[in-house]
């Protein structure tokens, strides 16, 4: 049997720090006993994401999963639906469509982005025509091919819920020569 050696060196995909001025805001949060969902903090953020995506409106929420949660409410995910989602991702991407009682369908990743494979999707709703939601993830800041995906969700009448949680400030054919 072939053994597999670990790396020499541990490569971490990400750890938890602070940098600038992030411990400030949190101790101030700390000291001022104001560690809670609203106040002047959380309506700076809200305001600075919707400047920074592009979008009118931005909610802050407890965390990634939450987001995610509150998107299949919003989708209408319900008891035994069929959820088409990335395979390769964090559990929070798929963890959501179950809290709603929905099942996940796994489309398979691609080689030239690391997310969801448009050809494999487009396959998969041959299979179940009948899927309304799509969840894909956008991974290590690197986009999934979305003009591919929006076309093929479009097509078959779908709502694409993007996870992008480890791509926030990512950008999508901006690459400047
Ligand atoms: C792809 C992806 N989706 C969602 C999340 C949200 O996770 P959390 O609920 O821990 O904020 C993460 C966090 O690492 C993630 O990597």
């Amino acid at each position: 049997m072939k053994t597999i050696k670990p790396f020499e060196k541990k490569i971490w995909l990400s750890s938890p720090t602070m940098h600038g001025k992030e411990i400030e805001f949190v101790t101030d949060a700390i000291d001022k006993n104001w560690v809670t969902t609203a106040g002047e903090n959380i309506n700076d953020v809200e305001d600075t994401i919707t400047k920074i995506v592009g979008c009118k409106y931005a909610v802050g929420l407890s965390c990634g999963t939450s987001a995610l949660h509150l998107c299949m409410k919003l989708a209408g995910v319900k008891p035994e639906d069929l959820v088409f989602t990335s395979d390769t991702t964090f559990d929070a991407t798929v963890n959501p469509i179950t809290y709603e009682g929905g099942v996940p369908v796994f489309i398979d990743t691609e080689y030239d982005t690391w997310n969801m494979d448009p050809v494999a999707l487009e396959k998969a709703f041959e299979i179940y025509p009948q899927v309304k939601v799509v969840v894909v993830a956008n991974l290590y800041g690197t986009p999934a091919k979305l003009d591919e995906i929006v076309a093929i969700c479009k097509k078959h009448g779908a709502i694409l819920i993007e996870d992008a949680a480890e791509s926030l400030g990512a950008t999508y054919k901006c690459l400047q020569s």
